[in-house]
């Protein structure tokens, strides 16, 4: 089964016919909010809102081990996490959709391994390809199905947040190789790997990082609403796409 991790600006799928909801207790205690479970296209999936439904979590405040291991108890094999970005890229201006193909990880004094319980042994999990291979290239696949143009491949700098960066912190990460930044894609790729479920992104560009593009001197949001709006329009019907493959 599919799950859908729902980002800023998607904390419901409107095109999902609901078929019910499920509250899920963890070992690692409460997940951002209640499973949803409903029908995209003819596939029956979850979705759940990485921020819960009335986006009250910050970024370093999500449970992602609960998230992920409730997504795993339900059922779930394959995840699609969607999650808004800055574009700090020249050909990444916002509106644009992207599936990353790697991660470099700024954040700190999260939870990130499953695999730090008293008695379990140390587990230096493989991440060389932090995104599921198989999993990006069907996502791609369902975009150009839908006809929905998306970038194949932006490495995602993730940071702590929940402030925003300087201008020369995001200098800083274009020198270190990135091209989108985001706050939530670590630990909960990582996570997700260890708990044995295939993962990819589709990131909505929502604005030009700071100092990048238009925004020199200050990041202003409200100007790119509409835009924002749009793109998730775009990446909901992928995900469409997605389970009509
Ligand atoms: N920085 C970090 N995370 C973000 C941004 C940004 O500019 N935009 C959306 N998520």
């Amino acid at each position: 089964m599919l799950a859908v991790i729902g980002g800023s600006g998607l904390s419901n799928l409107t095109n999902l016919e609901r078929l019910g909801q499920r509250v899920v207790r963890t070992p690692y205690g409460e997940p951002s909010g209640v499973l949803t479970f409903g029908r995209l296209g003819c596939e029956e999936i979850v979705f759940i809102a990485r921020h819960g439904y009335g986006h009250t979590i910050a970024p370093h405040q999500i449970n992602y081990r609960a998230n992920l291991w409730a997504l795993k108890h339900v059922g779930v094999t394959r995840v699609i996490a969607v999650a808004s970005v800055g574009g700090i890229a020249p050909h990444l201006p916002p509106g644009t959709l992207v599936v990353p193909h790697q991660i470099i990880d700024y954040t700190w004094g999260r939870v990130c391994t499953f695999y730090d319980g008293p008695d379990d042994p140390v587990v230096h999990i493989d991440f060389t390809q932090p995104f599921t291979p198989s999993l990006r290239t069907a996502l791609l696949q369902a975009a150009t199905e839908c006809q929905e143009p998306v970038v194949d491949g932006a490495v995602y700098a993730c940071t702590q947040g929940p402030r925003l960066e300087t201008a020369a912190e995001i200098e800083r990460l274009a020198r270190d190789g990135a091209e989108l930044v985001g706050m939530t894609l670590m630990p909960e790729a990582v996570l997700a790997r260890e708990i044995g479920l295939e993962y990819a992104a589709l990131n909505v560009v929502a604005n030009w990082a700071a100092g990048r593009g238009d925004a020199k001197e200050r990041i202003a949001f409200d100007a790119l609403e509409r835009e924002l709006e749009r793109a998730i329009g775009r990446a909901k019907r992928i995900l469409e796409a997605f389970c009509h493959l």
